[in-house]
C-alpha cells in the first residue's frame, strides 16, 4: 500500500456567480496517507461521482453544510474498498460508498461527512453501481418519481435531463411502472440513445426543437408526471401542458445554476389543472434507503433497469469530468476512476 495521498483541494475561492467552480478552483497536492483511528476505517477509494452539489458544497450555497473552506480538500460521492479496519462491523474488503474526501484514501467513523452510515455495495453487483443506480442517482429518481410524481400506468411521463445521471434512471422507472415516457434532452445523440438503449416512446432535443410546440404535438391531453431537472424555460413549457391533477416535481434545476434564473410564465396552469408541484432533497429520505436499494438492486439484477455510466479515467480527469455536466457532456452517471479495483 503506497503512502501517498492524492488529494483534490480548493486552490482559490470562487468567484462565479452561480454554483459552478471555476477550473483554477481545483487543485491537486499529495499528502501523507490517513492512519484510521479507534473505532475507524481506512477505505482505499476507486471511483468519485460527479454531482453539481460538488460545486454546491465548496461554496456553501446547499444551506445545510459547511463551505469548503480554501485548502479544504474537496468531497464528493465516493466508492471504494476497507483496507484496514478498527471497527467490528467493517472488514477488509468490504465495498462502500459515501460523501467522502476526493483523495485516494480516506478515514471513516462508518459515516460520512453528512452523517450518513456509510453505504454497502452488494458483493454481486460492480462497485460503481453504488455511486449510479445504488447512489444519490438512483434514489432521487425513485423518492422524486415514486413518491411525488405517483406514476399510473398508461401516464404520460416527461423527463428533463433525461440523458443525465437521475433522468436515464427516472425515465426508466417510468417506463417500467407501464407509462407513456417523453425524455428531453440536448443532442439527437443523446435523443436517439434515450429511444433505442432506453425505450423512451419519444424524445425532444431542446437544442434543436421548440420544447413548447413539441410537447404541444407529443401531449395533446397533457402531461400526467414532469419530472424535472433542469428549470428555466423547459419547465415553464411543460408547465403549460399539464394533464388535469398533474404532479411536478422539482428534483433540480441545472439550467439556473449558473445564470440568471428566469421567472415562470405558466405556473397559473397549476391551478387551473389542480395539479401539484414539489421538491424533494435527497438528504432528507436517506432513512429509506434500505427500500430503495432493494428495489434498485434486483430491477439492476434483472436488467429492468439499464446503468448508464460514463466513466472519465485516471485521478487527472476529475476537474474535467466535473465542468462538463454543466455543458452536457455526460450521458448518465459521470464518474471518474482513479484506481484499478482489484
Ligand atoms: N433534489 C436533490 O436532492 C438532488 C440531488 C442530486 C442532484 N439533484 C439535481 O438533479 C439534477 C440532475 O442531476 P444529475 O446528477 O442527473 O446531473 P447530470 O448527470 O449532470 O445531468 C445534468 C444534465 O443536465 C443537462 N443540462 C445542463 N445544462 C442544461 C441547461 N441549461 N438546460 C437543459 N439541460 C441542461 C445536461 O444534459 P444535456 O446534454 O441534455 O443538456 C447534463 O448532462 C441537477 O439539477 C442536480 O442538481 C438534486
Amino acid at each position: 500500500m503506497s503512502d501517498d495521498n492524492r488529494q483534490w483541494f480548493v486552490a482559490q475561492a470562487s468567484t462565479s456567480q452561480g454554483i459552478r467552480l471555476e477550473r483554477a478552483c481545483f487543485g491537486q497536492r499529495i499528502g501523507a496517507r490517513p492512519e484510521p483511528g479507534p473505532g475507524e476505517i481506512l477505505i482505499r477509494n476507486y471511483y468519485f461521482a460527479c454531482d453539481p452539489m460538488n460545486h454546491a458544497w465548496v461554496k456553501g450555497l446547499e444551506a445545510r453544510f459547511e463551505p469548503i473552506p480554501v485548502g479544504g480538500v474537496m468531497r464528493g460521492g465516493v466508492a471504494g474498498r476497507v483496507v484496514a479496519s478498527h471497527h467490528p462491523d467493517f472488514a477488509i474488503g468490504d465495498a462502500v460508498t459515501g460523501f467522502l474526501d476526493w483523495a485516494d484514501y480516506t478515514t471513516s467513523n462508518g459515516s460520512d461527512y453528512t452523517g450518513t452510515p456509510l453505504q454497502r455495495v452488494p458483493r454481486d453487483l460492480p462497485l460503481a453501481s453504488g455511486l449510479a443506480t445504488l447512489g444519490m442517482t438512483g434514489h432521487c429518481a425513485y423518492f422524486g418519481l415514486f413518491d411525488i410524481g405517483r406514476p399510473k400506468p398508461g401516464d404520460t411521463v416527461c423527463v428533463s435531463g433525461a440523458a443525465g445521471a437521475i433522468g436515464t434512471v427516472a425515465l426508466q422507472l417510468a417506463r417500467l411502472s407501464g407509462c407513456r415516457t417523453i425524455g428531453i434532452a440536448g443532442g439527437e445523440a443523446k435523443c436517439r440513445y434515450l429511444q433505442e438503449a432506453l425505450g423512451a416512446d419519444a424524445t425532444i432535443d431542446y437544442k434543436a426543437e421548440s420544447v413548447s410546440d413539441r410537447l404541444t404535438d407529443l401531449c395533446p391531453q397533457g402531461m400526467d408526471v414532469f419530472f424535472d431537472n433542469v428549470g428555466g424555460p423547459i419547465l415553464d413549457a411543460a408547465l403549460a401542458r399539464l394533464a388535469r391533477g398533474a404532479r411536478v416535481v422539482i428534483c433540480g434545476g441545472i439550467a439556473g445554476y449558473n445564470s440568471e434564473a428566469t421567472g415562470l410564465q405558466n405556473h397559473l396552469m397549476l391551478a387551473i389543472q389542480g395539479a401539484s408541484m414539489a421538491g424533494f432533497f435527497y438528504f432528507d429520505h436517506v432513512h429509506r434507503l434500505g427500500e430503495a436499494n432493494a428495489r434498485l438492486a434486483s430491477w439492476l439484477r434483472s436488467g429492468a433497469v439499464q446503468e448508464v455510466l460514463d466513466v472519465a479515467q485516471g485521478f487527472d480527469a476529475v476537474p474535467e469530468a466535473a465542468l462538463g455536466q454543466f455543458s452536457g457532456k455526460n450521458l448518465g452517471k459521470q464518474l471518474v476512476r482513479i484506481a484499478e479495483d482489484s
